[in-house]
């Protein structure tokens, strides 16, 4: 298993199913397109909604993607943990109603064991308790049945509001014995550090309502996500996906300018600020290029306080004068070419970002004449 580089990966994944009959589309943007039910595009599948309902014609019935997506739910926990974080990129292969599980599962393995390279004995499936039909096709493929672990609703059922939902089947990386801890019933699910969840494959087949009832689809589909910052980690060796190629040029730049050492052990202090103002930096960047402007509602209050957090994380850091533009030379350097939108208008959204950070340090600097006083 060759370590690979973020954007290397990224490309490996998009080519193998495009191999297999998918159309490679652009990320689409992170506002929401005719979706009320969401403010930010928060996973590969929520852009492509219409086409699972039938209510759309998709471009083809196999597409392939690398999401932009942003998640704030756990916020207070980005820099405390190796995984949470904002702004992230999510692989995806999506069926509209033409393939399921019998290639699904098939064509993940393959991509894991023959292009990645991964050693088979790293990989770990769990299906939902009650589906007996992805647990046969996990073991036709060729994974032992006593590695495939049954999971019930909280670990297997994927959904995230109202809208096209169903069972799924997640692909575990085992990260070795040290990093467990010991119980005899440790294994996909446990909440230790040792069997990293890496890989979603959604058997996507109800469309979940507002008042909680779940009618089928017109059609059976398949929507599968792969956090690509943890992937990247996995085949570099890394434990935390802050500790992958592209997060580490950024949170090298937060080293530079604040003085300041990272320690990837370390969960608090410097290298929490550090992995806060990589991550938060460049989910601002990205927000303001797809044309969202920060604000005090919605949104734009979203921006804002990931702008401002990350400002203020620049103060604890010792930062003096206004740093956050930096990160966008950087973002740019790592990203543009897989996102050229971050290239368009570059001045302008440097524009935006200079002037709430120096807004926001006038705040800061007078909250500490205060304090002081
Ligand atoms: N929708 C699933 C997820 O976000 C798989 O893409 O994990």
């Amino acid at each position: 298993m060759e370590p690979l580089s973020l954007n290397v990966l990224r490309e490996k994944y998009l080519s193998f199913f495009e191999s297999k009959g998918h159309l490679r589309l652009e990320s689409f943007p992170l506002v929401p397109q005719n979706d009320n039910s969401l403010l930010l595009i928060n996973a590969g599948m929520a852009p492509l909604k219409p086409y699972f309902k039938g209510e759309r014609v998709p471009p083809r019935k196999r597409v392939t993607t690398c999401q932009k997506c942003v998640r704030t739910l756990d916020i207070d926990n980005v820099g405390k943990t190796s995984r949470h974080g904002t702004f992230f990129e999510m692989l995806g292969n999506f069926s509209f109603g033409d393939y399921f599980k019998e290639e699904a599962i098939p064509w993940a393995w393959e991509f894991l064991t023959k292009v990645l390279e991964i050693p088979e004995s790293r990989l770990y499936p769990s299906v939902y308790v009650e589906d007996d039909e992805a647990l046969e096709i996990w073991v036709k493929t060729g994974v032992p049945r006593e590695r495939i672990t049954k999971l019930g609703k909280d670990d297997n059922f994927w959904e995230i509001g109202a809208g096209p939902c169903g069972p799924c089947s997640e692909i575990y990386f085992d990260r070795g014995p040290e990093f467990g801890c010991g119980k005899p019933d440790c294994g996909p699910g446990c909440d230790c550090d040792r069997f990293l969840e890496f890989w979603n494959l959604v058997f996507t087949q109800y469309d979940r309502q507002e008042d909680g009832s779940m009618p089928e689809l017109p059609h059976r589909n398949l929507d599968t996500g792969m956090g690509l910052e943890r992937m990247a980690a996995i085949m570099q060796h890394k434990t935390a996906n802050y500790d992958g190629d592209l997060m580490q040029h950024l949170i090298k730049l937060g080293e530079e300018i604040s003085g300041k050492t990272y320690d990837a052990d370390d969960y608090s202090g410097a290298s929490r600020s550090l992995r806060i103002i990589a991550d938060h930096s460049r989910g601002v960047y990205f927000m303001i290029s797809d044309g969202i402007l920060p604000g005090n509602e919605g949104r734009e209050y979203v921006l804002r306080r990931l702008l401002r957090r990350a400002v203020f994380h620049g103060r604890l850091l010792g930062i003096e004068g206004a740093f956050l533009t930096k990160f966008i030379d950087e973002v740019n350097a790592q990203m543009g070419e897989a996102y050229p939108e971050l290239l368009k208008n570059v001045a302008l959204v440097k524009g935006i970002v200079a002037s709430e950070e120096e807004r926001f340090s006038t705040t800061l600097d007078n909250g500490r004449v205060y304090l002081d006083e």
